[in-house]
């Protein structure tokens, strides 16, 4: 972790967030508007990651999360959803062995059950090669949803019940977030969406509770690691208040 980065929860400023974790929206628009077919500018995308993954890794961050694919996207047009599989297929492929020679921690979060068997493999190869680095930890969300995370650690809660091992109320907000999918991972302080829409789309719902959101009107294929920056700026320039008023913070 970078001796920068603070503990927001003590509502002194943040330098650095600790934990910033982005939608990557605009891919297809960008491809559209240069008459392209949308994989190019997921390919496009792919290029973006790896230079934002550096740059939060040369900034200190701890965590750096990216929604990669959602639950929903399995209803986009069957070719498009195997272009991004095949991607995902790729770069990993082509980045695991540079993530793992920078420190780079590589996890992935989601529901595995509907991806071919050779992304599953790739999967659990980059996170065993990786897991015992302590550099960035780098959280891919693909197949993701957060209703899916929240629903999933309530049936984890049920078993435990199930077999007495718990009563309904051992069930608390800490022992919640222990079931879903980034347990053990402090919650982001930093929402990054590009792509000019301003909403959440099912992603970490219960993560994204406190965190400061920074909307871009790029497309992520235009998303650099200037503007990055600037995200971090804004950041430094909240301050985060967890129900306190202005006046207790200060
Ligand atoms: C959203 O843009 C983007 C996605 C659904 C895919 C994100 C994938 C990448 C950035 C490529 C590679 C990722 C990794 C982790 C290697 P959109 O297609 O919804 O764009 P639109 O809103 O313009 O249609």
């Amino acid at each position: 972790m970078s001796d920068q980065a603070g503990n927001a929860e003590d509502g002194f400023p943040t330098l650095i967030p600790n934990h910033v974790a982005v939608i990557m929206d605009g891919n297809g628009r960008w491809a559209n508007a240069r008459g392209n077919p949308r994989y190019m500018g997921h390919q496009a995308g792919a290029e973006v990651v790896r230079n934002i993954v550096e740059a939060a890794a040369q900034r200190g961050l701890s965590y750096l999360t990216l929604f990669a694919f959602s639950s929903e996207n399995w209803r986009r047009p069957a070719s498009e959803v195997n272009q991004l599989m095949n991607l995902f297929v790729d770069a990993l492929e082509r980045e695991v062995d540079e993530l793992h020679r920078n420190n780079v921690r590589l996890r992935f979060i989601g529901s595995r059950g509907q991806f071919k068997i050779d992304l599953v493999r790739r999967i659990e190869l980059a996170e065993k090669k990786t897991r015992n680095n302590d550099g960035l930890v780098l959280i891919i969300a693909a197949s993701y949803g957060g209703r899916w995370d929240i629903v999933e650690g309530a049936k984890s809660l049920v078993r435990k019940a199930t077999m007495g091992k718990l009563v309904a109320d051992d069930i608390n907000e800490a022992s919640f977030a222990g079931e879903l999918s980034l347990a053990g991972v402090p919650d982001p302080d930093l929402l990054i969406r590009t792509g000019g829409e301003r909403r959440i789309s099912n992603f970490l719902l219960w993560n994204l509770a406190y965190a400061e959101m920074w909307f871009s009107e790029s497309l992520w294929p235009d998303f650099s690691p200037d503007e990055f920056d600037e995200a971090l700026s804004y950041y430094r320039s909240r301050q985060r208040r967890y129900g306190h008023t202005g006046d207790q913070v200060a």
